[in-house]
């Protein structure tokens, strides 16, 4: 589940910045695509985080600081990827968008105890 969850956020990272690459390159259509692909990510990355939570018998607030920072990059990759299509200042997002990882990371590798580092 872990491994799964790891998968698929790195594949909607790479998705995210083939689909900014693509739409400044003015390449709409392929663009269109790689974000209809990323929506189908996204739900990969809350099912399988979901899947993970309910692994867990003792929920803390750090679970649920780790789900909501989870959620806020996927609403950012959304946001993003809207307003420089349509051609808008990002520069406070992009802002976000580090400190939201900086977050995930720390909770997800350091503070939380499942890990793909370990065998489960
Ligand atoms: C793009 C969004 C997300 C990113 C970048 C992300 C990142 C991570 C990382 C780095 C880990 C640790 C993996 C490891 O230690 O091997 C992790 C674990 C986890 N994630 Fe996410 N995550 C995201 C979204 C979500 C969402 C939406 C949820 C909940 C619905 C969620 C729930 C969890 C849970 C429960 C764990 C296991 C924590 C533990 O006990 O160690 N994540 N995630």
């Amino acid at each position: 589940m872990i491994h799964g969850h790891v998968t698929a956020w790195a594949l909607a990272l790479i998705l995210f910045v083939i689909a900014l690459f693509l739409q400044k390159g003015g390449k709409d259509k392929g663009a269109k695509i790689v974000k209809m692909i990323l929506r189908v990510v996204y739900l990969l990355i809350i099912g399988t985080g979901l899947g993970l939570i309910f692994m867990v018998s003792q929920i803390d607030v750090w679970y649920i600081l780790k789900m909501v920072v989870g959620l806020w990059i996927i609403g950012l990759f959304e946001i993003i990827l809207g307003k420089s299509a349509a051609n808008r200042k990002t520069n406070i997002l992009w802002i976000q968008f580090v400190v939201a990882w900086i977050l995930v990371l720390y909770l997800g590798f350091h503070k939380l105890p499942m890990s793909i580092m370990y065998p489960q």
